[in-house]
């Protein structure tokens, strides 16, 4: 990869194009991730920080995009959830191996309103919502069976697939940013970065030492 002939203005590669607002050059560099990426280009880490500042990771998935916030989806009694409850920061990290790019996203955090989660609830195959209330998410569980037969219980309880309510303890979180950092990699280590920052209504920008 030729990393070196096309330059934006800031010196760096044309793929941090020139915009102001980092969003655009979000979905510029996921459009491109999506036609790449073997599995999953909406994979992300997420790093959250619990009451007693102890940091955990974990893999969710980008299933929303707004002006100001990114969305995923889970278990609200969920260990990263008992997390973002007590303290409502947290940081995304997505990393594409085929493209050799990296964003990360810092921000506080809120619950989306009920009906974006109805609605991608409803969006979601019968088996993946039955899974969302066969599983208490991040509890131990004694044996496997007892995951097959919450899931038939629920199977029976909610036969008809048009009508699978959305469980009270399953729901969205989106992250506000305020940070946002496109990383590219260069050879020999010397990479690329890009860094927006939130400074009232507007972003500003600055390139970092890699
Ligand atoms: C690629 C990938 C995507 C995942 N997406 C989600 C997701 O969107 N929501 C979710 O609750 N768990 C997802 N998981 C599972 C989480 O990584 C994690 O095991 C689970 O949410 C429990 O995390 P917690 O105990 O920290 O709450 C995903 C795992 C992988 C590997």
């Amino acid at each position: 990869m030729n990393r070196k002939k096309k330059l934006n203005k800031l010196g760096l590669h044309d793929c941090f194009m020139d915009k102001k607002n980092p969003f655009e050059l979000f979905k510029v560099w996921m459009s491109k991730a999506e036609k790449t990426e073997i599995n999953d280009p909406n994979a992300l880490a997420l790093a959250t920080v619990n009451s007693k500042k102890q940091p955990s990771v974990r893999m969710v998935l980008l299933k929303g995009i707004t002006n100001k916030e990114f969305i995923f989806y889970t278990n609200l009694n969920s260990r990263k959830s008992s997390e973002l409850k007590a303290n409502p920061r947290a940081s995304m990290c997505f990393h594409w191996k085929t493209l050799r790019r990296q964003i990360r996203i810092d921000g506080s955090i809120s619950k989306v309103p009920s009906k974006v989660a109805n609605q991608y609830f409803n969006s979601r195959p019968y088996g993946s919502r039955i899974g969302a209330w066969a599983s208490i998410q991040s509890t131990p569980m004694i044996s496997r069976l007892d995951l097959i037969k919450r899931i038939e219980y629920f199977k029976k309880k909610y036969p008809n697939s048009k009508k699978v309510p959305r469980p009270p303890y399953w729901s969205g979180w989106a992250l506000k940013a305020n940070e946002i950092e496109f990383w590219l990699d260069g050879d020999n280590r010397i990479h690329q970065r890009l860094k927006y920052k939130k400074i009232g209504s507007k972003w500003k920008k600055e390139i970092l030492y890699p």
